[in-house]
This record gives structure tokens, sequence and C-alpha cells, in this order.
């Protein structure tokens, strides 16, 4: 009897993963029968934990904090963007040796340009913070070609270390500031940071007037405080992460079953289940 097809998403914490649910999703649309769990490592136990799984028959696993640049040194080789960003969101195993890939940066821009509409080839676009998480998208944000990019981060040495990092794959210059910003003048902003959104500097509350913006985090409920905080300071429009989340996951799941499900219809199906989509919630779509 063949036994049905394992897969799972490893991090510390992990309780709160919504892509077992999602992965359920897009399976139950493809018609594809699978298992996908959650695997809960000590901080210092990822390749022990990961191993395991595979030597068990685990085909595939998505990779979230802090475990990322872990599975980019576990795997045996690297797709382009996981090798540029070191890296690794998704592992396949469905060969003989382990593969890694990063769909982070690739699902942020599909939720941008597919779910949201935008063109980013010409915008201004400010990033708010400077570490992992923005880190892993640097490469497929570039390939867009935006017009100007500041990196506005509290240390301001780790928005220069992106820049230097990044700043190859840029047509433009890159530009590394502190919170104070030098101008506001911004069409997209989007916040990489992950402490609480509270009083931004005169010159970041102006820039989130006006703008498009976009929190790469996400909250179910309600707005994030960073979404909350842009509309107030009167966005033109604003986004939260979950599209980000389901589009990753959807580019996942075409790395492991060579099909690509309707992120969209799955991510509409996920805002209308929460509590949020009432007229006072955060209405995404
Ligand atoms: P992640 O992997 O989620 O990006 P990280 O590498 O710890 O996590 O980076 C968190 C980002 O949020 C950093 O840019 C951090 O700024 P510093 O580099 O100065 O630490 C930023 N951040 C966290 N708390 C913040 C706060 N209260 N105000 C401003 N920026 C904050």
């Amino acid at each position: 009897m063949n036994e049905t097809p394992r897969y799972a998403v490893i991090g510390n914490p992990i309780a709160h993963s919504l892509s077992p649910q999602v992965h359920a999703e897009f399976a139950r649309e493809c018609g594809i029968d699978l298992d996908y769990g959650k695997l809960l490592a000590p901080v210092d136990g990822f390749a022990k934990v990961t191993q395991a799984f595979f030597d068990s028959g685990g085909r595939g696993m998505n990779v979230t904090a802090p475990f990322k640049g872990d599975a980019a040194r576990w795997v045996d080789s690297l797709d382009d963007n996981a090798a540029l960003t070191e890296s690794v969101n998704t592992i396949d195993f469905t060969g003989a040796r382990s593969r890694g890939h990063s769909t982070d940066g690739p699902g942020l821009v599909a939720d941008l340009t597919h779910g949201w509409g935008l063109t980013l080839t010409g915008l201004r676009i400010l990033i708010l913070g400077a570490g992992g998480a923005i880190r892993g998208v640097m490469p497929a944000f570039l390939a867009s070609q935006p017009k100007r990019m500041v990196i506005a981060n509290r240390t301001l040495a780790r928005a220069e270390s992106l820049v230097a990092q990044f700043q190859h794959l840029s047509t433009n210059p890159l530009e590394a500031q502190s919170l104070d910003l030098d101008d506001s003048q911004f069409d997209l902003v989007i916040n990489a940071t992950s402490g609480a959104f509270d009083a931004p500097s005169p010159r970041i509350a102006r820039a989130l007037n006006r703008a498009l913006c976009y929190d790469l985090g996400y909250d179910l409920q309600q707005d994030t405080p960073f979404c909350r905080e842009a509309r107030r300071r009167g966005a033109e429009d604003v986004r939260d992460g979950l599209g980000m989340l389901v589009w990753q996951a959807a580019l996942s799941f075409q790395i492991w079953h060579g099909v690509l499900p309707d992120a969209e219809a799955v991510l509409c199906r996920f805002i209308r289940a929460s509590d949020c989509f009432g007229e006072s919630g955060p209405c995404r779509r």
C-alpha cells in the first residue's frame, strides 16, 4: 500500500503557522493527496529534526524562522534565489538529493503584482528594516527594477551591509539611511521591522501619507500596528503579508507537485473564513 506523501513546516515557534491549512486547501483544489504537518525543532536542533523527517520518508519541507539560514547550509544544492539570499524556505527531497529554494521573494512580488495589481518597475520604494525578512526577498524585488530603493533601519550599519550585499543586482544605486530619512518621496513603503510599529519619525510618518503601504507581517483578526499607522497617516492603500504567505506557499507547492494552485482564490477563502472581513476589519481584498 502506498503511503500518503508527507510534507511539513519546521520552525520555532511553529504553533501559529497557517502553512498546513494553506497546503491542505491547495491539495484539495488540485486533487492531490498529501499529509502536511508542523515540526517544532529546538533552536540548535534543525539538522537533527530535518534529517529524521527525510530519513522517515518525508518528501518536502517548508522552513520558517529561525531556521532559513540553517536550511541553506543543510541542503545539497541551492536555487539561484536561495544562493543569493543564503536563505531557504522550501526543501525538495523528491529525488536522491535535497535541493533548497527560496520562494519568499517571488511570493512577495507575486502578491504585489498579481494580488495587488502593482507595477514595481519605476516605483520609488522605501523599506523599513534590514533583517532576515527583507534580505530573503531582495533579489526578486530588485529584478523588478524599481526606480529608487531606500533601506532605512534603526541600526544604520545593517542597512549599509544589505546595500553592499545586493547593489550588484540593481540597475540604480541602493541607499541606506537611518529611520530619520533624508526625504519622504516614496510610492511604496514596505515594513520589514519586527518590533512594535509606534512613534514613527516625522519623515516616515510623511512617507506613509498617500503611499501604498505593505506590511510583511500579518494579523488575521485586525490591522497590524504598521497598517493601522499607515491608515491613520493617510496611506493611499494598505495591505499586509497574508497574501505573501499564501503566494510563497503556492510557489513551494508548484516545486513539489508541478502545478501552481490558485493562490488568490485560497487567499480570499482564508480572509472570508476569518473574522476580519466585516466593515470594521482590515478588508484586504
Ligand atoms: P527578521 O528576520 O524578522 O527580519 P531580524 O533579523 O531580527 O528579524 O530583523 C528585525 C528588523 O526589525 C531589524 O531591521 C530591526 O532593526 P535593527 O537592525 O536596528 O535591530 C528592526 N526592529 C526590531 N525592533 C524594532 C523597533 N522597535 N524599532 C525599529 N526597528 C526595529
